[in-house]
């Protein structure tokens, strides 16, 4: 029989940060439209609205004291000591992220060095082989990542990639806009392998598309909705209501595709990890994907959720799940040996994918 070359995941990571931080945090700001007319709603009332339309009743910040790379690095840690793998074996280090370090103390942003050589650095690995560098495309940057990996891998360019997502959105978010709420900060990281198989295992298909044209700035940097706030500094901000929409008619066309793709169909899915966006999103989107399929019906316990306690912390949503899940941390979800997962992920770009993996026997 034949022997193909793919890529396994052989450890994972998560940093769960420890400032819970629940609606009622924001019952004392001050809400303003984008045009910087004081929302006339009362702050209570915003909030119960934002927990009815997101499921998010709280989130999680990182402490003064803690950057981007440094909670990139709890993770990283985490799903090498997972693994057992030698770290001066790693052939690259990639981490998924749009912000850089941004210190609580400035507020600025610092891309220099990469995130991904300040983790190689605290990860203490010597060998110059292993290639750092980031990645920044949106919130589906970590599975971009992974996607990238694979490549290597399949090549036989690396062996060995450990792929980071990394995030500090509480820092860029702007406290005048009611839909920062939805952000919060955290990271994950998987490591993954070259294995040898007879049968199709671990990465088996996957699919990105960009919607660049029209949809470029549905997610975007601007100023504070305060008019009172004249430092000039900007915020992330989106048209929320617009990004739902592509979404909700885009990304079940993408999954299914990577589906098709690994000749799988939707009875096949044992467990759907998607981007924690916004829980009335995202399970619109698994509906619309289970009606692609004509199934009228799915089995809700498939796809496993972290958003209403965890918030959306970008690309640090997917691989923190996968994380939960393969350590038993999360509900009843377990991995079973065989089964197959599905990753997706959308964000600013508008940039959407896709990809479905095998879980191996051994
Ligand atoms: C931002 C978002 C939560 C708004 O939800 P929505 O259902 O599209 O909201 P709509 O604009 O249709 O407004 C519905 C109602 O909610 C209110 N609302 C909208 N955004 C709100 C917010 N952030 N907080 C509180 N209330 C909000 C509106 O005022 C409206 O209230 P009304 O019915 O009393 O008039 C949602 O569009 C979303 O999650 N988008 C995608 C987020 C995302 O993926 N971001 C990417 C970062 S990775």
């Amino acid at each position: 029989m034949n022997s193909s070359r793919y890529a396994v995941i052989v450890g994972s990571g998560s940093y769960l940060p420890t400032e819970i931080i629940p609606n009622s945090h924001f019952l004392a700001h001050k809400f303003f439209d984008t045009r910087g007319t004081q929302l006339d709603k009362s702050n209570k009332e915003i909030i119960d609205k934002f927990e009815e339309i997101t499921g998010i009743h709280e989130r999680r910040y990182v402490t003064n004291d803690l950057v981007a790379s440094d909670i990139g690095f709890f993770a990283a840690e985490q799903a090498l000591k997972s693994s057992h793998v030698d770290r001066e074996s790693l052939d690259y280090i990639i981490v998924a992220q749009n912000f850089g370090n941004i210190a609580q103390c400035n507020h600025r942003s610092e891309c220099i060095p990469s995130l991904a050589s300040r983790v190689k650095q605290k990860l203490g690995i010597k060998n110059p082989k292993t290639v750092a560098y980031d990645i920044p495309f949106g919130c589906a940057g970590w599975l971009q990542a992974v996607i990238q990996a694979n490549s290597f891998i399949k090549s036989g360019e690396a062996e060995r990639v450990l792929v980071i997502g990394a995030e500090t959105l509480s820092r860029t978010a702007d406290p005048h806009d009611r839909d920062s709420m939805i952000y919060s900060d955290g990271a994950g990281a998987i490591l993954l392998e070259g294995k040898m198989s007879d049968t199709p295992v671990g990465i088996l298909s996957h699919i990105t598309e960009t919607y660049a044209n029209g949809h470029a700035f549905t997610i975007y940097m601007g100023k504070s909705n305060d008019p009172g706030h004249a430092t000039g500094e900007v915020f992330l901000k989106m048209h929320g209501h617009k990004l739902y929409e592509y979404a909700l008619k885009l990304v079940p066309n993408v999954i299914k595709a990577s589906i098709d793709k690994a000749g799988l169909t939707f009875e096949d899915i044992n467990m759907l990890l998607i981007h924690q966006a916004n829980q009335k999103m995202d399970e619109a989107i698994f509906e619309r994907l289970a009606g692609l399929y004509g199934v009228s019906n799915p089995p809700k316990d498939i796809m496993p959720m972290t958003i209403s306690w965890l918030g959306n912390s970008s690309v640090a949503t997917v691989p923190t799940l996968y994380d939960l899940v393969s350590r038993g941390q999360l509900d009843n979800y377990r991995i079973k040996k065989r089964d197959v997962i599905v990753f997706a992920a959308v964000g600013a770009g508008i940039n959407i994918n896709s990809l479905v993996y095998r879980v191996p026997n051994d």
